[in-house]
């Protein structure tokens, strides 16, 4: 909160029609989701070219699905904090010019509420078959299953339904935010190291368009420079309040000149 723009990101804020949020695991980080970059990040602990591609899927797929049922279990464990909540307040307010573009793969910002989510990474809670197009949603995880999942359609082994390194990002997601970029008149970024492109680029495409671009982050990022105003922060703190200050902004009657 300590930022000498707090108070015109509010007024921008409240003045945008068009409103894009782009998030990443720094948002749900204070909901004891582990982030992937920085001190306690998953790449720290593991290879993510052990893991998080295809060849990985298939030269070794029990270590594979091991991390990724972890990964559920851990997910299914945490709740959405008040950042992924003061997005659901965000949306009410300025749906339908309202998109939310997430890199998290959690499900938090549904679980909060939010409607108008573009999953651009995927969703942990998807089994996919690159084979023939069978797809199922995963609700639980029992904590004796530990077998790789095949389909029951084709047999091919499946994948969890998140982008792995290598894939291209589903063309539906993509779809949408191009769409979105030239209505956007800010962009919030909220916890995304912005290093996973094509991710990464959308501050720019908003920008290009001349959209404002506000980022909210405890840490600088390669945004920060490009930022209209950079929020430095827990998420969990500053979106409530930002949320709630535009608001009231919004309430403020224009000031009437004296007519006597
Ligand atoms: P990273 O782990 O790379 O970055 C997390 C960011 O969140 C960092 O910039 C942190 O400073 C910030 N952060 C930490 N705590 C925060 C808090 N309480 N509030 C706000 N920000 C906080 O995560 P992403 O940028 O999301 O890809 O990573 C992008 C992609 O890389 C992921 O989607 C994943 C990964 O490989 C796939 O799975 C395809």
């Amino acid at each position: 909160m300590d930022s000498p723009f707090w108070d015109l990101v509010t007024i921008w804020l409240a003045r945008a029609s068009g409103v894009m949020v782009l998030t990443g695991a720094g948002i749900s980080a204070e909901s004891g989701v582990p982030t992937f970059r920085g001190k306690d990040g998953l790449w720290n602990r593991f290879r993510p070219e052990e893991l998080a591609t295809l060849e990985a899927l298939q030269r070794d797929p029990e270590r594979v699905w091991t991390w990724y049922r972890w990964r559920r279990k851990k997910v299914l464990q945490a709740q959405p904090n008040p950042a992924h909540r003061a997005l659901v307040t965000l949306e009410q307010w300025k749906q339908p010019h309202f998109l939310l573009v997430t890199q998290n793969v959690d499900g938090l910002h549904q679980r909060a509420g939010s409607q108008a989510v573009v999953e651009f990474h995927g969703n942990l809670f998807e089994d996919v078959c690159l084979q023939c197009g069978f797809h199922r949603r995963i609700e639980s995880v029992a904590s004796e299953d530990s077998a790789v999942p095949y389909c029951p359609r084709c047999g091919h082994l499946l994948k969890p339904g998140v982008v792995m390194f290598g894939e291209p990002i589903p063309e539906q997601a993509l779809h949408h935010v191009i769409e979105f970029i030239p209505r956007t008149d800010i962009l919030l970024v909220i916890g995304t190291s912005a290093q996973v492109y094509p991710a990464a680029a959308i501050p720019r495409w908003v920008k290009d368009h001349g959209g404002k671009v506000v980022e909210v982050n405890p840490e600088q990022t390669p945004v920060t420079e490009m930022a209209d105003a950079f929020l430095r922060g827990p998420a969990g703190k500053l979106v409530p309040k930002l949320v709630q200050d535009a608001m009231k902004k919004q309430q403020v009657p224009h000031e009437r000149t004296f007519s006597g």
